[in-house]
């Protein structure tokens, strides 16, 4: 058995919980930010086949105390990298630091980093090389109140990154946080699902994605352990058969996507159709403020504009008032999931929110407004 830690963004961690616990994967350890888990290897290509939720998992290797780079840079050395790279290898080595004595981030990764090919020239005269690109092995290294945890990072790039997405817009949200939001809805998975400011179709296409049980790791060409010297391609892609026939074909409801700016439904397009679900999205150019769904069921969940000037502030809570407006009059009998920034935009919607959630969009802390228009 080995010990996994998992990344979500702030705020999804009881949904990768859930996501977690329905591959079959318990005795979780919920910390902020991400869950452990003891695992097998299976379980962790499993893991980055299917959770939508995480940003990375992590194998955990080594846990120490480190007061300062000689001790780290001692500490790293007497670990044998024999057993994972060879001197053909690329490798590269990603450093968090917190409130410890070592401060300089990009110090501490070269001292790891002359640390392991010190150990290689030493025993074998040569030395593996260093790609942040592709490598063979992306070493994690958290540091925090000196005590250093040291990961080999199973996803290679992050999860977010599914593969579909060509085209981005301005205020894109990350697919790992979109999927957040459509498990944090009520959905019934048998109504429309909507989203009026769509931009690039982020939401709608990981909302179909979950409709149809599409595993959302499938259209990606890489992850880190694929590169791993104990990697077993054939659980691989066994893992990766069973994926493809639990894919549904049909769906009695669509995805509806609106927004005022056509380059940006463009965007959607094009990502749609990579994703293989255009034929199940509508996109239309339309203005929020003027939303009419197809009937009086389903559930909108959008990730509506943020203003960062005052003057864009000012139209904004104007625009979330006509918003708020449009759901209470056009919208009898659906629920909406409204993303907005957490602060005086959330009162401009004017109607009675059921529930708040807090979560990060980055660094953003922003608020997941749940209204009932029943
Ligand atoms: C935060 S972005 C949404 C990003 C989207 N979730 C994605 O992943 O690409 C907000 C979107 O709202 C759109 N928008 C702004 N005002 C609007 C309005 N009055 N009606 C409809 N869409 C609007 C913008 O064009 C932008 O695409």
């Amino acid at each position: 058995m080995n010990i996994f830690f998992v990344t979500c963004a702030k705020g999804l961690e009881q949904v990768l919980a859930e996501e977690l616990k329905s591959l079959g994967i318990t005795n979780l350890r919920i910390d902020v930010g991400g869950i452990s888990f003891k695992g097998t290897f299976e379980d962790c290509y499993k893991a980055n086949l299917w959770l939508r939720t995480a940003n990375r998992i992590l194998l955990i290797v080594d846990k120490f105390f480190a007061y300062d780079d000689t001790e780290l840079y001692e500490k790293i050395r007497k670990i044998n990298w024999q057993k994972h790279i060879t001197n053909d290898s690329f490798f590269c080595v990603d450093v968090n630091l917190k409130d410890s004595k070592m401060t300089h981030s990009q110090f501490v990764a070269r001292r790891i980093k002359d640390a392991i090919v010190d150990q290689f020239r030493e025993k074998t005269g040569n030395r593996p090389s260093i790609d942040t690109f592709s490598p063979d092995l992306r070493i994690n290294v958290r540091i925090f109140r000196d005590e250093v945890t040291l990961s080999f990072d199973s996803s290679g790039d992050s999860l977010h990154k599914r593969g579909y997405r060509t085209e981005t817009g301005k205020a894109s949200l990350k697919e790992t946080l979109a999927a957040g939001l459509v498990l944090l809805s009520n959905w019934d998975k048998k109504t429309d699902f909507y989203d009026f400011t769509c931009g690039s179709g982020t939401i709608l296409i990981e909302a179909a994605h979950i409709a149809l049980n599409v595993a959302p790791g499938i259209f990606r060409q890489k992850f880190g352990f694929e590169t791993w010297n104990d990697f077993d391609p054939k659980i691989w892609q066994k893992l990766k058969d069973e994926a493809k026939k639990l894919k549904k074909s049909s769906l009695p409801y669509k995805f509806y996507g609106s927004d005022v700016n056509s380059k940006n439904l463009s965007n959607a397009h094009v990502n749609a159709k990579n994703a293989k679900v255009l034929e199940f999205v509508e996109l239309t150019r339309k203005d929020a403020r003027e939303f009419t769904p197809k009937k009086n069921e389903g559930v909108i969940v959008s990730n509506l504009p943020y203003g960062e000037r005052t003057y864009e502030v000012d139209e904004l809570k104007e625009t979330y008032k006509k918003i708020g407006d449009t759901l209470k009059q056009n919208c009898k009998g659906l629920s909406a999931y409204l993303l907005t920034e957490q602060g005086i935009l959330t009162k401009s919607i004017g109607l009675k929110v059921t529930k708040r959630h807090v979560l990060f969009n980055g660094d953003l802390e922003c608020r997941l407004l749940e209204i009932l228009l029943y």
